[in-house]
């Protein structure tokens, strides 16, 4: 088994106490990047390259003065250097450019639940009643995160998985298993998700990506799935499992939470390989007094949708429980979350 140590982001970039116009200014800044996002220049940002006000203008025939505020606003957060009408990406613009999962995960996905905190708090609304989370956002941004941070580890941990079939549970936009199906020849997958407008996005992605008839996407719950004569079409080929950033969703529940992994063993009948990803609860002595990028978000997001957290043990004693042993387990790019092969043998 592999275990390094945690990268340094895991403890902590942001001073705390976070001071009024680091909180406000925070506040904003995040929009902004969501904003830039939206508008599209992203992937020039991160390339570090240069944008001409005439270039910007022609990317999108969106309102050019509230355009242009949004490029003043990144100025303003030090993300753009103006100078006569071009502007250039600044070293920490590009690096912001770079992390953009998280911010289209903050604000695209969980802006009304982090608004509604209060309310949730009071009990004068109700998450999945008066407030959702944007769940097409929340896959998009974990997608984004893939693709930018953890594409060459999840590349490098399939070199030691033999699989010809691939379920993906949880598999949002589907970025991941295109990916892995395609650095893979002679495979073929398919990915679960239990949002209509992330499969609707998944679909579109499958077929621009040419892989249609070696990728599917499937609109289902997974914990229909995994429930006593669950099943849908397809499990039975699957011998690899994969799993990012869904665990803690599927274990919410404590009646069912220790049935997961022997459930998913009992519905992929097959699989020898498991490839699960997933950010799990900071351990007390790692709150000191600098805070990481993502964890108090995912925390206090999860908190607000009545979902708990596990730290590493829990999972790995439910691993051990369903005679699933550890082949592999690293530290990801993003704080507190984990990577694991996992082997039925
Ligand atoms: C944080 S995203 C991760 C997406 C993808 N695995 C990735 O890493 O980029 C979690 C995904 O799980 C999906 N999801 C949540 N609950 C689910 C369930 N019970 N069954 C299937 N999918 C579910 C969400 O719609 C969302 O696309």
């Amino acid at each position: 088994m592999s275990t390094s140590q945690t990268p340094d982001q895991w403890h902590g970039q942001s001073p705390t106490p976070i001071s009024p116009a680091d909180a406000y200014n925070g506040y904003i800044a995040a929009n902004v990047v969501f904003a830039l996002d939206r508008i599209g220049l992203l992937d020039r940002m991160e390339r570090g390259e240069a944008l001409y006000q005439d270039d910007v203008d022609t990317l999108t025939t969106m309102d050019t003065d509230r355009r242009a505020a949004v490029l003043r606003a990144a100025v303003g957060c030090g993300y753009l250097k103006a100078e006569e009408g071009v502007f250039l990406p600044t070293e920490t613009g590009r690096d912001i450019a770079r992390s953009r999962g998280y911010f289209t995960w903050a604000v695209g996905g969980y802006n009304e639940v982090f608004a509604h905190a209060g309310a949730l708090s009071t009990g004068t609304a109700r998450y999945d009643e008066d407030v959702h989370r944007d769940e097409a956002m929340v896959a998009l941004g974990s997608g984004q995160a893939d693709q930018s941070m953890f594409a060459r580890q999840v590349q490098q941990a399939f070199e030691g998985v033999d699989f010809e079939t691939l379920a993906d549970l949880g598999s949002g936009t589907s970025a991941r298993v295109r990916r892995v199906v395609s650095e893979h020849p002679g495979t073929r997958g398919f990915g679960i998700d239990i949002s209509e407008p992330a499969t609707a996005i998944a679909r579109r992605n499958i077929a621009e990506a040419g892989l249609e008839g070696r990728v599917e996407a499937v609109c289902a719950d997974a914990l229909d799935l995994l429930a006593p004569n669950g099943g849908i079409g397809g499990a039975a080929d699957a011998d690899a499992v994969m799993s990012f950033l869904l665990l803690h969703d599927l274990l919410a529940d404590p009646s069912t939470r220790a049935d997961i992994f022997p459930r998913m063993r009992e519905a992929f009948p097959r699989a020898r390989s498991f490839v699960f990803a997933d950010t799990m609860l900071r351990p007390v002595t790692g709150l000191d007094d600098k805070l990481p990028i993502f964890s108090a978000g995912f925390e206090l997001a999860h908190a607000m949708m009545g979902v708990p957290l596990h730290p590493r043990e829990t999972y790995e004693e439910l691993f051990r429980c369903a005679g699933l042993r550890i082949a592999r387990r690293e530290p990801m790019a993003t704080p507190h979350t984990w990577l694991y092969v996992l082997k039925a043998d």
